[in-house]
């Protein structure tokens, strides 16, 4: 694919069809996405894929505590501060990923995909040391970024979501993540169900004007 095309299909997919995915596929895009600048080419991240049965597995336990209540405690959220200004709580009140299906009537769509973990078949764990400073999480960010595009130029679907490590207890379990790692976020990867309504691009939020966010001084 040409770059304009990789950069302008990067919207995620919240429902991947049944089709596997190969994990040289998956080692090719992460080792590939190692090229990522870091701070002082610290490169504090790591990358843990998990697939087939170990994948199910998890997904069920993660769905048993979805539908128990059990309250999301992502390692993040202890390691850095909720706190958000009133500039990107207002984006999330007007155009949040989950708006667009609200105002539709279409919620429970979004809902179900996250607790299904959007049938995904792959899904990579990528994690910073527990002792890292802003900067790492900065550094993880571009890496997630890498791979993500890197992915959507071999023609597969990206679905970055937090939902997916709320229950970090039971990704460092089923990947085997130490201790001593935080487990930051997960991207699922996969093929595009383009049946899915979910998918449907009516469903991309929108972005802030752009007067809002660049300012030029000479
Ligand atoms: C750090 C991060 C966390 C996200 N978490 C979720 C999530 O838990 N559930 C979800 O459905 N989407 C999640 N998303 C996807 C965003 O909602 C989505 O990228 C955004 O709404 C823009 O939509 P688009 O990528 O389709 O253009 C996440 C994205 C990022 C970068």
């Amino acid at each position: 694919m040409n770059f304009k095309d990789v950069y302008e299909n990067e919207h995620v997919t919240r429902k991947f069809t049944n089709r596997k995915l190969q994990e040289k596929t998956i080692a090719e895009i992460i080792k590939k996405a190692q090229q990522s600048p870091s701070l002082l080419n610290s490169q504090p991240w790591r990358a843990y894929v998990l697939m087939g049965d170990a994948l199910n597995e998890f997904k069920a336990a993660s769905l048993d505590k979805v539908n128990n209540k059990e309250a999301a405690h992502e390692d993040f959220a202890s390691m850095l501060s909720l706190d958000w200004d009133t500039f990107p709580s207002r984006n999330m009140v007007t155009m949040g990923a989950s708006q667009s299906f609200f105002f539709r009537n279409k919620l429970q769509l979004f809902n179900d995909a996250n607790k299904t973990m959007f049938n995904a078949p792959v899904i990579v764990f990528l994690t910073v040391p527990k002792k890292s400073p802003a900067w790492s999480v900065f550094d993880l960010g571009i890496f997630a970024q890498s791979i993500m595009l890197l992915a959507i130029n071999r023609g597969l679907g990206v679905m970055p979501a937090h939902s997916m490590v709320s229950y970090p207890e039971l990704v460092r379990k089923y990947a085997r993540i130490p201790e001593d790692e935080a487990v930051g976020m997960a991207i699922a990867l996969g093929y595009v169900d383009k049946n899915a309504e979910i998918n449907d691009p009516k469903y991309i939020p929108k972005r802030v004007p752009f007067a809002e966010i660049y300012k030029v001084t000479e």
